[in-house]
């Protein structure tokens, strides 16, 4: 019988773009979302964006525009992201949708009127004021020096330099974030759903140990029950109440019958899963009258509720979440999914807002096929709540040995026999052909059940091994061979008709994976969409398969170079400063780590705020000259760079005119012809740096916006008619 099932991953914070730890949970939660789409299973898969709190709206409030702007330019970009990896969301819709709004201050409604009790309770806490910007301090937003260590400059929740945790009134001399001023202290009413309530506490001892959660999570969660003294003294309370009301001003859902009161984000941000499906059904029932409105989808008591997502938001999830729903008298999800953190090249955590190392899009950009991406996540992803790691050499390791040699090839060294020699006819199969293909199909159900469990690291290894068996049918056989013997005709087509088969049934166990290949395959082999439902074997003796088209490129090492090549503008910032730190110049690693990347800064011009202050001396270091480009070449090898010819009005000891070599990064804006001929400007007297593709002895000057993906852009300076190459700019 089919299921019905509604999958969620969680919602992004409406703060910035993807970063590739989002594009991994989008891939799981997809694979195991088409996995039972293939099985005849019913799935509405949605997400949203997570638009309200104090960051977004002071955010907005520094771009100088509203937070309904601001979050709507973000949604605006989501969409590259998720075609370009072939996320297949249902719906994706915003927190601060209309649906939401209603089914936020309704739920909260049925908690406060629980038939059995109020879960809501009020209660007056003291908490920091900003005197002058007239509003409550989030603790992010209070800084201070630490209590512990005397740190300077410390956020209200921790220190960043000790790792203390403390509340934001412990601060000496706390100071508000956003205008300097001394924070007061000031009392005001919260609304708090009471969690330490005994119902609430037997009732979540029951959910998360019942077995469904993996059982590292459950583990870790039973330790917030308890009520115990911990190693350093401290006292664990068990479950506290939580605190679920923000005060005016704050962008937010304002909470019923309680004015300038607002939901905290996170009371409202998973509701929003709930509004998302409510929109699409929505959407759904205006073209379709028979289509099920959200109340009666709802009650199905058959209806199937999962959630991915990161381990860090786990307490939101299994605590919180199915407090809310159960309480509030609705159905509590089935399961929750956590998975770890991606990390990139064996680096350090990614930052949560920026993430580092690989940037989705720009891997796009640069003609990565994204199913290699999937398949390598998939290759490393199981069940289990653990990290795991981007490694480039074992990126191409995969993708190339085993996806590409091992799956894709056994198609391009069937097919050509089939095609040149029997027009494309399948033929008839011998007895070992038969029995090969048998155990292909036979392991269809360990298959299911590894992509049911989310193993798909197992899912592809076995798929893996069920090809190295093909492979090995091929190599026995040798269609190459028998190609060359007339009275082996009838062979040939048999041999290459298995391999067409056993791609088939291959295909059909990694479709979850790689769609976009699987399509491709279903229209070369002129096929059904395969699923698991129909693997036996409908192509028939006699099937024409249509004309072999190579169906994936290998990874070229020259790719993962530029993928993790420094951003083009940020190799010239790079080369900056070699010249002023004490690094030897062309040591491009000290560089690195004496230039961290700018921060991108929505709310400052151009995207970067403001370098420090600097003398004038200071800027009589730097010698800009006019130059003229000479010539202006693109450079093999690299996207990004041009190889400049400048002429600064430079001699050689023999007083002939000499001229500087320069590699800019600015291909993905200029042609060469567009700059040659043309004067710009060279910092003149910067360290010679060596590069891949050769010295660089200088730099032009030319302009960008710190956030390269959402302002795309590089402008050279020219400077007004009349300068003259080798003139110094003051
Ligand atoms: N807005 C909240 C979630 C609200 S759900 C009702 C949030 N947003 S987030 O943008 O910070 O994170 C979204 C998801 O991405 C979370 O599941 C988080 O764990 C996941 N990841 C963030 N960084 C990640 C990695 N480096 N690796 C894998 N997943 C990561 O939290
Ligand atoms: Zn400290």
């Amino acid at each position: 019988m089919s299921r019905q099932l509604f999958v969620t991953t969680a919602l992004p914070y409406a703060n910035g773009n993807f970063h590739i730890g989002h594009i991994m949970e989008y891939i799981q939660a997809d694979i195991w979302v088409r996995y039972q789409k293939m099985m005849g299973n019913a799935v509405d898969f949605v997400c949203a964006d997570d638009t309200h709190g104090a960051p977004i709206m002071i955010a907005a409030e520094k771009a100088g525009i509203t937070p309904q702007q601001f979050v709507a330019n973000i949604a605006a970009g989501r969409k590259p992201y998720l075609d370009g990896f072939h996320i297949g969301f249902d719906n994706w819709h915003s927190t601060d949708a209309p649906e939401n709004h209603e089914l936020a201050r309704q739920i909260y409604r049925d908690l406060r009127d629980n038939k059995d009790g109020s879960l809501i309770e009020t209660r007056t806490i003291e908490q920091f004021f900003d005197p002058q910007k007239n509003m409550f301090l989030p603790d992010r937003f209070i800084k201070g020096e630490c209590p512990k260590c005397h740190a300077k400059d410390q956020y209200g929740d921790n220190c960043e330099n000790c790792g203390a945790v403390y509340a934001p009134t412990d601060l000496i001399n706390p100071f508000s974030a956003l205008s300097g001023a001394k924070p007061e202290l000031k009392s005001s009413e919260h609304f708090f759903f009471k969690l330490s309530d005994p119902r609430c506490v037997a009732f979540l001892e029951q959910w998360t140990q019942d077995g469904k959660l993996q059982p590292e999570v459950a583990n870790k969660i039973k330790e917030w029950f308890s009520v115990r003294t911990n190693p350093d003294g401290s006292k664990s309370e068990g479950l506290g109440d939580w605190d679920i009301s923000r005060d005016a001003p704050y962008f937010g859902i304002e909470i019923p019958d309680a004015p300038g009161k607002y939901f905290y984000v996170w009371l409202d941000a998973p509701i929003g899963y709930l509004a998302s499906l409510k929109n699409l059904l929505g959407k759904r029932a205006a073209l379709d009258p028979q289509s099920p409105d959200y109340d009666t989808y709802m009650v199905n008591p058959e209806l199937e509720q999962y959630h991915f997502i990161g381990k860090d938001i786990v307490t939101f999830h299994t605590l919180f979440w199915p407090a809310t729903l159960h309480f509030s008298g609705r159905k509590t999800p089935n399961n929750v999914f956590v998975h770890g953190f991606l990390t990139v090249n064996n680096g350090e955590k990614m930052s949560k807002s920026r993430g580092t190392g690989l940037d989705p899009l720009k891997y796009l950009s640069l003609g990565m096929n994204p199913e290699w991406l999937r398949y390598y996540l998939a290759a490393k992803l199981s069940a289990r709540n653990e990290d795991i790691d981007f490694n480039a050499d074992d990126f191409m390791a995969r993708v190339n040995s085993d996806l590409i040699g091992k799956f894709v090839n056994i198609a391009s060294r069937a097919a050509g026999f089939l095609t040149k020699r029997f027009d494309g006819k399948l033929g008839d199969v011998s007895e070992d052909g038969a029995a090969l293909l048998h155990q292909l199909r036979i392991e269809r159900t360990s298959i299911e059940l590894l992509y049911e469990s989310r193993e798909y690291a197992k899912a592809l290894r076995e798929t893996m091994l069920l090809a190295d068996r093909v492979n090995a049918y091929v190599d026995a056989n040798k269609p190459w061979d028998l190609a060359k013997k007339p009275d082996q005709e009838a062979r040939l087509q048999d041999v290459c008709t298995v391999c067409i088969k056993a791609f088939r049934i291959l295909t059909c166990y990694l479709k979850p994976v790689l769609p976009a290949l699987a399509a491709e395959v279903e229209q070369f082999l002129a096929i059904e969409p395969l699923s698991f439902t129909n693997i036996a074997d409908p192509l028939q003796t006699g099937h024409v398969i249509g004309n072999y088209q190579h169906l994936m490129q290998r990874v070229d090492v020259k790719q993962l170079d530029a993928l993790f090549e420094p951003a083009a503008q940020g190799e010239q910032a790079q080369a900056a400063t070699e010249s002023t730190a004490t690094t030897k110049p062309g040591d491009k690693k000290a560089a690195k780590a004496a230039a961290p990347a700018t921060p991108i800064d929505p709310t400052a011009p151009g995207g970067e705020a403001l370098a420090p202050t600097i003398s004038i001396d200071d800027f009589a270091k730097i010698d800009l000259r006019i130059a003229k480009i000479v010539q202006c070449q693109a450079v093999a090898g690299s996207t990004k760079l041009l190889q400049l010819t400048l002429d600064v009005g430079e001699v050689d000891e023999a007083g002939q005119p000499k001229t500087r070599n320069v590699f800019s990064g600015i291909a993905s804006c200029y042609q060469p012809d567009d700059l040659t001929g043309k004067l710009t400007v060279l910092v003149a007297n910067l360290a010679p740096r060596k590069m891949k593709f050769g010295v660089s002895e200088g730099m032009v000057l030319a302009a960008s916006h710190a956030d390269e993906k959402a302002q795309p852009g590089i402008y050279v300076l020219e400077p007004f008619a009349g300068a003259q190459p080798g003139m110094r700019i003051h």
